[in-house]
């Protein structure tokens, strides 16, 4: 199967947007360097929600050239111009179809539930967070309710001069403990 990996930014309260679904809270902390052209190129597929897709849409330029972009969807196509699949199949289903694919890695970019489908399903290896020191109050979380619990075993933590706090885990297994 290939490599799932979750590398996503959220606040200190575990929120990925605010109350108005806007990230532009992230904007003060982008001019540091996070590592994130080097991670993006080692990703073959990206996976995102509907609502970031359509977000993805608005910006100036597509960010995920030359990727397969997977949109988590029960709703009907949101395009038509070939630069995603619109997809209602399991985490399964898709991580097998990118494995025939010859896709290596693919990158869970958002929202909550796709990471918590993916993580819940097994596939997720490694899970990149950046907790920004910023207390939202009230927005989306990263983390909806889940189904299992699962072991983490920490590889890295690099604290950024702005006070950006990056950790790495790799997931292990099932925790026996949340049976
Ligand atoms: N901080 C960051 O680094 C970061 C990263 C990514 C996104 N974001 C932000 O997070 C917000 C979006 O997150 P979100 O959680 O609201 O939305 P999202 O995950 O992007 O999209 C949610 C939608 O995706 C579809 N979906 C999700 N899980 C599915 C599944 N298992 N099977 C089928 N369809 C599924 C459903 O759409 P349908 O109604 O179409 O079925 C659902 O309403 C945006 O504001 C975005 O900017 C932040």
């Amino acid at each position: 199967m290939p490599e799932v990996v979750v590398y996503i930014a959220h606040s200190l309260d575990g929120l990925i947007a605010d109350r108005d679904g806007s990230i532009d809270w992230l904007k003060p902390y982008d001019a540091a360097d996070y590592g994130y052209d080097a991670f993006l190129r080692s990703v073959d597929a990206v996976v995102m929600g509907s609502v970031t897709y359509r977000e993805c849409r608005g910006f100036p330029e597509w960010p995920y050239p030359r990727k397969a972009v997977f949109v988590m969807t029960k709703g009907p196509r949101i395009d038509e111009d070939g630069l995603a699949v619109f997809d209602d199949r399991t985490p399964v289903e898709i991580a097998v179809d990118c494995e025939r694919a010859g896709l290596k890695r693919i990158w869970v970019a958002g929202g909550g539930w796709p990471i918590r489908a993916f993580l819940d399903a097994g596939l997720v290896r490694r899970m990149h967070l950046f907790q920004i020191p910023v207390i939202l109050g009230t927005g989306t979380p990263l983390w909806p309710p889940g189904r299992k619990t699962w072991e983490a075993r920490m590889e890295r933590t690099t604290v950024h001069q702005n006070g950006v706090v990056e950790t790495v885990h790799a997931i292990e297994a099932p925790s026996l403990r949340g049976r």
